[in-house]
């Protein structure tokens, strides 16, 4: 069974699509561990209700970058996951986590990345005025949303357009994507070997 763990900061509705999908048997996958930044974040209460172990830790009580993801990477690597799927993480991963995870780290962004990297990816689009945005998966690499893309979906932004309305298409496009695309990274990969 291929192992992911999830990254998260807030609210997790891509980390529930990916627990849906696996409880449907659309991907057969585990998810090993939540990995959370922000205490108190709903992704939380969401991985209790679902058996997922978490490990949630505030960065501010660690010295660094390095510190953490040094922590971070001693739980991976006791799972022997195959894939670190980020979900609304909104952290710069560092060299610990890239070196040792290096092309098996994705995320999820909402904009048709190179546009609108970094944050507030909706409120950018809607200040630039296009008519679509959507949502890319993309390989993670050193930079803001830089990465190597893997797959896009776009969305109409229509005239007088709000932000809620625009997050909501874009969410629910996300909610497909990031489940496929998982299903076809995990189906090309071979199970993870002991680091
Ligand atoms: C998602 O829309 C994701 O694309 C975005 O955060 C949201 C998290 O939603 N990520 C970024 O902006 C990363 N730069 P969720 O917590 O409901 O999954």
């Amino acid at each position: 069974m291929k192992k992911m763990a999830i990254f998260a900061s807030g609210n997790g509705s891509n980390f529930q699509v990916l627990i849906d999908a696996i409880r449907k048997g659309d991907l057969q996958a585990e998810v090993s561990l939540l990995v959370c930044d922000r205490p108190g974040a709903y992704v939380i209460e969401r991985a209790v209700q679902e058996g997922v172990s978490q490990f949630v830790f505030q960065p501010k009580s660690y010295q660094d970058k390095a510190d953490y993801e040094t922590e971070i990477l001693g739980f991976l690597k006791g799972l022997e996951v195959d894939l670190i799927v980020l979900a609304g993480y909104m952290r710069l991963i560092g060299p610990t986590l890239l070196q040792a995870y290096e092309g098996k780290i994705i995320n999820i962004h909402p904009s048709l990345l190179p546009a609108f990297p970094g944050k507030d990816a909706i409120g950018q689009a809607l200040a630039a005025g296009v008519s679509q945005t959507g949502a890319t998966v993309h390989y993670v690499d050193a930079g803001m949303d830089t990465g190597e893309i893997i797959a896009q979906q776009s969305v109409e932004v229509l005239p007088g357009e709000s932000r809620e309305t625009l997050q909501d298409k874009i969410q629910q496009v996300e909610h497909e994507l990031y489940p496929t695309v998982v299903k076809m990274l995990l189906n090309g990969m071979k199970e993870a070997t002991p680091l």
